[in-house]
């Protein structure tokens, strides 16, 4: 199948990569000029694993190119997936529109043969029903231009694997229309491997999608109210969520209790979806979420109290290593990250903060300026009177204490993501500190 794809950030490039890895011809479509060219040339503009070698063999063998050219698509494509990203609009909690907007109304009017406009993008719920109409006025084909709704639930760090073999795949489509029937053709590969295949109106597809982010985030907020409860008796969260994970009703995932959730997704999710609850008079149903929004961002303020009385009272020209600026491992995203928060707070209080992390220093210099960035674990940790960890990559969670000793000054670690291995830190002699844990 022919197909272009609107919006080469994580979403549309690995969704363009990963349909021409499953055959299909595929246009991705950006109007940044630059990351167009960087695309053409092999190049991914972010972090993700394994995504460079599928572009590019794909590029290879002809089944993937990338252009500014709206007329080109519409020319090519008889399916025209929609990755363009809706982030919180400035001063309120809801989605900017404006690029979907701006899609929209740029290819509908140049579709004269029929063709199906499949959206990926996260939308409050109404948005497609808007967007369908507006295609029927502005497409010169009419009817015979479909729009579907078909929610990526990808996560960073495993975006080819959740795109090529998802846990299921949703479709919101006008009923009897033939969109159902292209998207089944589409994922033929995943759809024979047994993925569940569910087909509903536009608003439940829309809702499918915030309402699996909203319970995601109350799940880690949960566990991170249970750390909050553990700190204050002196119990153990780890423990407390290996023990209650066991029930399968409960489950284990999502359980890791520690600074909490950033990322360009869950924390901009559950707001737009309070605002957008707000709009339709059903926002007490989504009260709770303001509460998980407060927990989470909780977390990062006392992971800076934590740091601070583990120096003794003040973090006033102390000098501080903290290992991680990305959202979370295996991404090079800083977009709303809790790593990168708390270095930022500390430095405003007075401390000498030296930030490393393997892929993300880049994106982080460019958002915090300000702070110090080493180019290895060991730099940043040099004469350090307390090393934290705010992001699990598994450089920090492998660490040897050995390795810093002799390099920091004191021998202190603030574990923000419970990833370390707690008794080997004390055994080297360390002072170990975690979230949701007593001291030891
Ligand atoms: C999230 C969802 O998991 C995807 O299903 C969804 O498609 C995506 O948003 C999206 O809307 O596009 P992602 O933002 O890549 O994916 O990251 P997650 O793996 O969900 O992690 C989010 C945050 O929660 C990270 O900061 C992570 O450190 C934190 N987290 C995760 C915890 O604090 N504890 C946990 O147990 C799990």
């Amino acid at each position: 199948m022919r197909m272009a794809v609107f919006g080469t950030g994580y979403l549309g490039a690995t969704h363009a990569a990963c349909m021409a890895e499953l055959g299909h011809e595929v246009l991705g479509v950006d109007v940044d000029v630059k990351k167009i060219a960087r695309l053409r040339a092999g190049e991914v503009p972010f972090y993700e694993p394994g995504l460079t070698e599928l572009l590019q063999r794909n590029i290879e063998n002809g089944r993937l190119a990338f252009t500014t050219s709206y007329e080109e698509a519409a020319e090519f494509g008889d399916v025209h997936f929609l990755g363009v990203g809706t982030p919180q609009r400035r001063g309120d909690y809801g989605a900017d529109l404006k690029y979907v907007h701006a899609v929209i109304d740029t290819l509908a009017p140049l579709l004269t043969r029929p063709a199906l406009i499949a959206g990926k993008s996260t939308v409050p719920v109404g948005t497609a029903a808007a967007l369908a109409d507006r295609v029927q006025q502005l497409a010169p084909a009419g009817a015979d231009v479909e729009l579907a709704w078909n929610p990526e639930f990808l996560r960073e760090g495993f975006a080819i694997k959740d795109t090529l073999e998802p846990d299921r795949i949703v479709i919101g489509a006008r009923p009897g229309g033939r969109a159902e029937g292209i998207l089944r053709d589409i994922y033929a590969s995943a759809v024979q491997a047994g993925t569940p295949f569910l087909v509903m109106d536009y608003a439940t597809a829309e809702l499918v999608k915030v309402s699996a982010n909203a319970f995601l985030a109350t799940k880690i907020s949960f566990i991170n109210a249970m750390a909050e409860v553990c700190e204050a008796v002196g119990g153990d969260v780890t423990l407390l969520a290996d023990a209650i994970g066991y029930d399968n009703r409960i489950g284990r995932k999502f359980l890791n209790a520690g600074l909490g959730f950033g990322g360009g997704c869950l924390p901009k999710d559950i707001r737009a979806f309070m605002a957008r609850a707000g709009e339709l008079g059903a926002d007490q149903a989504l009260t709770f979420l303001r509460e998980v929004d407060s927990i989470n961002m909780r977390r990062r303020s006392r992971m800076v109290e934590l740091a601070t009385a583990a120096s003794g009272g003040s973090l006033l020209g102390k000098n501080i290593a903290v290992l991680g600026a990305a959202f979370k491992p295996d991404s090079d995203d800083v977009r709303d990250s809790p790593a990168l928060n708390v270095a930022g707070q500390m430095q405003l209080k007075g401390g000498n903060v030296s930030v490393y992390d393997p892929k993300a220093m880049d994106n982080a210099r460019k958002v915090f300026p300000t702070l110090e960035y080493a180019d290895a674990v060991t730099t940043a940790c040099e004469n350090a009177d307390i090393v934290l960890v705010l992001t699990e990559w598994r450089e920090f969670r492998d660490l040897d204490p050995d390795v810093l000793d002799g390099v920091v000054r004191n021998k202190v670690i603030a574990d923000g993501r419970n990833c370390l291995n707690a008794p080997k830190w004390v055994q080297a002699g360390w002072r170990y500190r975690a979230l949701g844990r007593s001291a030891s």
